[in-house]
């Protein structure tokens, strides 16, 4: 078979084939069997399953294999197994591999999220897994010669290799979620059309970041006290056809902060940092909005004036819903740094059809600027009666730069028709809207009403 048969093969109807190595089987017939739910193997289905048995562990035992092997229904031709030739006029034809299960809002440049289903299967999103937003291609970094430039006032600057950043610096390590100003942006675009990419509710996700504090790398470049105002600019090495690069900037107050944990970070969840998310470095900055944390970090610069880059001033800003793109002026508003809180759920997904019973409901819940949530609540019946879930323990007490899954469980008597609702509440009693109307910006950023979800119940 052609791989392009067997993807032909994705659902019980058309019958879900798979592949493992060069064998291609048919496994319909175990999709229901299959201990982890059918909706975690359909999402292999008409591809690989290396890809997704690399995820979960519970896969690498023979009789796994065994199993498999009784569907086998035939065997990839051998030129399948050779790899595509690089088409080289094309920008993009040196981004790297990604995982199949990612949902692609647009392959170039490469933007993508996790299905919800597993988004929340762990507190730490597997790298392969953790959402992506590149503006232009992913550049290719050659270790060994890369150098970090960074300047300071006064004329001091300091040209640092990768081993340097390892050496000179104590590696700090940091649990942060990143999150994309854009998450949820398709739930405005239902309100009236905006600009930009729809993401669902997954451009979102948690690692566990490695690197050296940026504070360290700005005090050993020579920098001073500073009063006034001050911002430190970041470039990353991503650019496009005209050499426009990818920049963006924080106030050096936060810098500075030892207790904000801003880091250079090349280490993502005890891995190199990968490819997609910035390799060999980019900047992590916990519980501001992800555009902040630059990739494939080029430049570190301490100015007066925040980064002159197009995604610093004129994008990643709000404004009220009347203000359209004949009245809207960027200088207006200030960027956005600290994102508000945020919860979503992702399972049941919407339209779903539950059994009766007891359904369980899960879902994540973060704040912005370390603000941790400390309380989630849904209600069943659209909002007009709540229920508090059950906040997941989390694995380590971190700064609050976290997300917190949750969970709640409650009887359901069949035949009932649900409108899921959830609402999260941050340190600092901030609560999420309960609409889209009132927060519809022309951007479709900081999208974070309550998320509703409606199911039925069998
Ligand atoms: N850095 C560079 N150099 N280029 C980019 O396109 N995208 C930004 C930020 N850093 C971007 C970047 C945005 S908008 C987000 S939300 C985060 O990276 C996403 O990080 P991730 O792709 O690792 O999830």
């Amino acid at each position: 078979y052609t791989r392009a048969e067997v993807a032909q093969h994705r659902t019980p109807s058309d019958r879900v084939w798979v592949t493992h190595g060069t064998d291609v089987f048919d496994v319909t017939e175990f999709v229901e069997l299959h201990p982890g739910g059918p909706d975690k193997i359909l999402l292999a289905a008409g591809g690989a399953l290396e890809p997704f048995w690399a995820l979960y562990a519970v896969h690498s035992q023979p009789h796994v294999l065994e199993l498999l092997r009784e569907y086998k229904v035939g065997e990839l031709s051998p030129e399948e197994a050779a790899p595509a030739p690089a088409d080289t006029a094309d920008p993009f034809a040196g981004d790297p591999p990604r995982h199949p299960a990612l949902r692609v809002n647009s392959l170039k440049p490469f933007n993508a999220e996790p299905p919800p289903e597993l988004l929340t299967q762990s507190f730490l999103t597997p790298n392969e897994l953790f959402f992506t937003r590149n503006h232009l291609p992913v550049p290719s970094v050659e270790p060994g010669s890369y150098r970090l430039r960074v300047e300071v006032p006064g004329g001091r600057s300091l040209s640092l290799s990768l081993a340097e950043l390892r050496q000179r610096f104590p590696k700090h390590e940091v649990t942060a979620t990143l999150q994309c100003a854009g998450n949820r942006r398709s739930e405005m675009s239902r309100v009236r059309p905006v600009k930009g990419l729809s993401w669902d509710i997954g451009a979102i996700s948690t690692a566990r970041w490695g690197g050296a504090r940026l504070r360290d790398v700005l005090l050993a470049a020579g920098l001073g006290d500073k009063s006034g105002e001050w911002h430190v600019c970041f470039e990353g090495l991503d650019e496009d056809a005209s050499g426009t690069r990818y920049g963006a900037s924080i106030p050096l107050e936060r810098a500075m902060n030892p207790q904000a944990e801003v880091i250079l970070a090349y280490e993502m969840n005890g891995q190199e940092l990968p490819r997609d998310h910035g390799f060999p470095l980019r900047v992590v900055v916990p519980g501001v909005v992800g555009a902040r944390s630059v990739k494939w970090l080029r430049s570190v610069e301490v100015s007066p004036a925040e980064s002159p880059s197009h995604w610093q001033q004129n994008d990643y800003k709000g404004f009220c819903p009347s203000v359209d793109w004949d009245s809207v002026d960027f200088r207006a508003a200030p960027a956005i740094q600290e994102l508000p809180v945020q919860s979503a759920i992702t399972e049941p997904r919407p339209g779903a059809a539950v059994p009766a019973g007891e359904i369980t409901v899960k879902g994540y819940a973060w704040s912005g600027g370390g603000r941790e949530v400390i309380r989630v609540d849904v209600s069943l019946d659209g909002g007009r009666t709540w229920r508090e879930a059950e906040l997941c323990p989390r694995p380590e007490r971190g700064r609050g730069w976290a997300w917190a899954l949750w969970e709640l469980r409650a009887p359901v008597a069949a035949g009932a028709r649900l409108e899921l609702v959830c609402k999260a509440v941050d340190r600092s009693y901030n609560a999420q809207p309960d609409g889209v109307g009132g927060i519809w910006n022309l951007r479709g950023v900081l999208s974070n009403a309550w998320h509703r979800v409606p199911v039925t119940v069998t």
